[in-house]
């Protein structure tokens, strides 16, 4: 299967998400700065797979740190993580990512600075490992929310692309077909950087499953037509009560799943799960240069002098949500308290 990250002879590798379909280029980060300018022009993007940068970013930093001292060490290090997590600010896996990589380095404080360095580089291959595992076990749950012959629209990518592999939203859909049904998938382009018509295309038909493209206004038709029997999404950050960042368009599409009465399902690992926010109010949506809705390819398409918005995620109510599929389980409404539980579990 395709590799979305790896570490390599210290350095970070990751396939370049700009180029897709038409090139298949590779990104060879030496520093963590070019990790996070990788992350920042979306070379890399997906919450998970943003995880698993920022991680490998930092203990691509960590390495080139050259002191013996730890205060002098950690002191270095904790600057290169905060700068990290401000990369980009909807994703909690990012800082989530961090945040782990800042246990361990507190935790082998004893191992002195070359042994904590090594276990930085472990533990961000640990959390690309555990991903794609957890990836799996989220398919495994959710395939049977799907029946044979279903058609599935999906928004954005939330596939091998956007995490360490498998897929999230797309990981439910590889599941389902490796349980021997027969999915189709319509993926909405997702403006304004394509990543359903280039990158869930592209993954979806390297994997060999039926995958039609659509432009996004072109949803409610479809859905009216009766020619979607589940939508399923991945998610940028969750709130305590349910609601979930994704990206933009993805409310407009809950709206018309729960119109038609479909059911509108979100697949996201826990690590996307934010317990310290209590409603989707308190998320941060990011909001990207206006160039990418001004101009396409290089060339403007709007009028010089009229201004573009650009918000990157969109929050979808949890009243919208039929179910939240995760590593540990499904979650069905009401979800706070069920968010909650598991949590608690192990
Ligand atoms: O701006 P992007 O491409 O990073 O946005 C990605 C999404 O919105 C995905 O749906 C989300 O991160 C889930 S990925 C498994």
């Amino acid at each position: 299967m395709l590799k979305t990250i790896e570490w390599k002879d210290n350095q970070v590798v990751m396939i370049d998400q700009r180029k897709l379909p038409l090139q298949e280029r590779y990104v060879v980060c030496k520093g963590y700065r070019s990790v996070i300018r990788a992350i920042q022009e979306l070379a890399i993007r997906g919450a998970p797979a943003i995880g698993v940068a920022a991680a490998m970013g930092v203990a691509l930093g960590a390495l080139k740190i050259r002191t013996n001292r730890m205060d002098h060490f950690r002191a270095r290090f904790d600057a290169i993580c905060r700068e990290m997590v401000s990369a980009r600010p909807t994703a909690v896996n990012l800082a989530w990512a961090v945040e782990r990589m800042k246990q361990v380095a507190d935790g082998t404080s004893h191992k002195g600075v070359e042994g904590v360095k090594s276990r930085l580089v472990e533990e961000a291959q640990k959390i690309l490992d555990e991903d794609i595992a957890i990836n799996r076990a989220m398919g495994r749950y959710g395939q049977r929310l799907l029946k044979d012959k279903s058609r599935v629209l999906t928004h954005c990518n939330a596939g091998a692309l956007a995490t360490g592999g498998y897929g999230t939203a797309l990981g439910v859909v590889r599941a389902a077909v490796e349980a021997g049904k027969r999915i189709e998938v319509l993926a909405d382009e997702t403006r304004p950087f394509l990543q359903g018509a280039r990158l869930t295309a592209w993954e979806l038909k390297e994997s060999g499953i039926p995958v039609t493209v659509i432009t996004d206004n072109a949803a409610g038709y479809f859905i009216q037509q009766g020619k979607v029997d589940a939508i399923i999404v991945g998610a940028d950050r969750i709130a305590a009560n349910g609601d979930v960042a994704n990206k933009i368009g993805t409310y407009m599409v809950a709206v018309l799943a729960r119109t038609h009465k479909i059911p509108f399902y979100v697949a996201a690992p826990m690590s996307t799960i934010d317990g310290s926010i209590k409603s989707g109010k308190e998320i941060p949506i990011e909001q990207r240069d206006e160039k990418e809705v001004t101009h396409f390819q290089g060339k403007r398409t709007v009028p010089v002098g009229v201004p573009a918005e650009n918000p990157a995620f969109d929050v979808t109510p949890h009243r919208y949500v039929s179910a939240i599929i995760t590593e540990k389980g499904i979650i069905t409404p009401p979800f706070k308290t069920k968010i909650r539980r598991l949590f608690a579990s192990k």
